[in-house]
């Protein structure tokens, strides 16, 4: 059985540090460098291999000096600004882990190359695990810094298509903040109110708001609820194709 663990770092990045094989670890954006090599001590873990989902410096701040330190691959959507990255992965490209394989999902928007790494189920892996980086948020989703509207709506319709029961770990802990959004928008919504309830109880005792899951998100992250009719309505654009509604909603949260 793989474990991951989930590492606060920075604020409000998340990094995760998945073992598998006997005591093998590969990490995700480790956007700090000491905070996983504490981690990577206290359980004995050797790190093999990073998984970058996109080039912004809280995410791959830490990558190098793992690298050095441990002699561990990088793994990339992108070249790089240094030579650093051993592998740049394309999408439908799967990466071996032990007995674990992991797809690569391309998913431009928040940045042109990024990507996000699904673990698919298997005997040691009994739901999916999918890495979204700043793609997909609990509750949200990341600002479209290279791309347009309808290219991260694409994007996410690819995620929200793998299965229902998927765990998803994200970048960010923006987790209330969206909530909040998606009830200005819908103040009705009953499902994101109890979502909102659960996760400041969570968050209250120390817990994590991660991992979600693909169907929790379908439900109440209110980005991929684009192509609802309670949405249009919400925002009087009844006739609007779903990318538009997305567009909306992203130039909305980003004045939220
Ligand atoms: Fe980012």
């Amino acid at each position: 059985m793989d474990t991951v663990i989930t590492i606060p770092a920075l604020g409000d990045n998340f990094i995760y540090l998945v073992r598998y094989g006997s005591n093998d670890a590969f990490v995700v954006d480790p956007g700090d460098a000491s905070s996983v090599f504490r981690t990577l001590k206290k359980h004995g873990w050797t790190l093999t291999t990073i998984l970058l989902t996109h080039h912004h410096w809280d995410h791959v701040g830490g990558a190098s000096e793992l690298k050095r330190k441990t002699g561990c691959k990088i793994i990339a959507g992108y070249e790089g600004h240094s030579s650093d990255v051993d592998k740049v992965v394309e999408d439908g490209r799967i990466l071996s882990m032990g007995e674990a394989q992991i797809k690569v999902i391309t998913t431009p928007g928040h940045t042109r190359s990024s990507v996000c790494y699904y673990m698919q189920p298997s005997n040691t892996v009994p739901k999916g695990m999918l890495w979204t980086g700043d793609t997909l948020f609990i509750g949200g989703c990341g600002r479209l810094f290279e791309c347009d509207p309808q290219t991260m709506w694409d994007s996410l319709l690819k995620l929200a298509s793998l299965p229902d029961d998927t765990l998803v770990y994200c970048g960010h802990d923006y987790t209330v903040e969206n909530y909040e959004f998606a009830l200005s928008i819908e103040p009705d919504n009953d499902a994101v109110k109890k979502r909102l309830d659960e996760i400041r109880r969570t968050v209250g005792q120390e817990g994590l708001s991660v991992p979600s899951s693909i169907s929790q998100e379908k439900m109440t992250n209110v980005f991929l609820r684009a192509d609802s009719s309670e949405l249009r309505a919400a925002l009087g654009m009844k006739d609007a194709p779903a990318g538009e509604i997305f567009a909306e909603l992203r130039r909305r949260k980003d004045h939220f």
